[in-house]
C-alpha cells in the first residue's frame, strides 16, 4: 500500500515538472480566437511570466442586455460575462479588457465558445500566433 502511494506520487511530480518545463509562453506571446457568426475576437498576450491580458469584442449578436444570461465557456468552463464584467450594448458586448493569471500556452487550441442561456451562438478555437 505505502509502496504505491510513493510510486503514484513520483509519477505525478515527474509528469507536472516535464509540463511545466516544456510549456512556457515567453512574454509577448500572442494567441487570439475569431467568432464569426458574432463578428468578433478575443486576443491574449502574455504579459508577464505568470499573467496574460486578454481583449474581447463581440460587434454583433448580443441582443439583449443581460449580462447573466450570457456566458463564455473555455474548455468546460461557464462563466457569464457579468462575473467576468463584460458590459453590453445591444447588438455589442465589450470591448473588454481582462488581466489573468495563467500561461497562454495552455490555451492554444482550447475550446470557446459564446451562450445565450444554454445555447452556444458562437464558437471558436484559440490559436497561437
Ligand atoms: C464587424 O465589426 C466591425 C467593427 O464594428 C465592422 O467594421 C464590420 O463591418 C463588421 N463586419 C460585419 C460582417 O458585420
Ligand atoms: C466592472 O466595470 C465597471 C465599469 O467599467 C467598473 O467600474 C467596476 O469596477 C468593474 N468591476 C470589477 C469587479 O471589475
Ligand atoms: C484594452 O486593450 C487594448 C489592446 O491591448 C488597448 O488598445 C485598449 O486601450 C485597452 N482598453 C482599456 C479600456 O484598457
Amino acid at each position: 500500500m505505502l509502496k504505491t502511494r510513493c510510486i503514484a506520487l513520483f509519477a505525478f511530480i515527474f509528469t507536472y515538472l516535464h509540463a511545466t518545463l516544456l510549456c512556457r509562453a515567453a512574454v509577448g506571446d500572442k494567441a487570439a480566437a475569431t467568432f464569426n457568426k458574432l463578428n468578433g475576437t478575443a486576443a491574449f498576450e502574455q504579459i508577464t511570466e505568470d499573467a496574460f491580458s486578454i481583449y474581447g469584442v463581440l460587434n454583433k449578436g448580443i441582443d439583449e442586455n443581460e449580462p447573466d444570461i450570457y456566458f463564455i465557456d473555455l474548455s468546460g468552463d461557464r462563466i457569464s460575462f457579468a462575473e467576468f464584467n463584460i458590459s453590453i450594448n445591444p447588438p455589442k458586448a465589450g470591448p473588454w479588457n481582462g488581466t489573468i493569471i495563467g500561461d497562454i500556452e495552455e490555451l492554444n487550441g482550447a475550446y470557446i465558445a459564446i451562450l445565450y442561456d444554454d445555447s452556444t451562438i458562437d464558437d471558436a478555437f484559440i490559436v497561437k500566433e
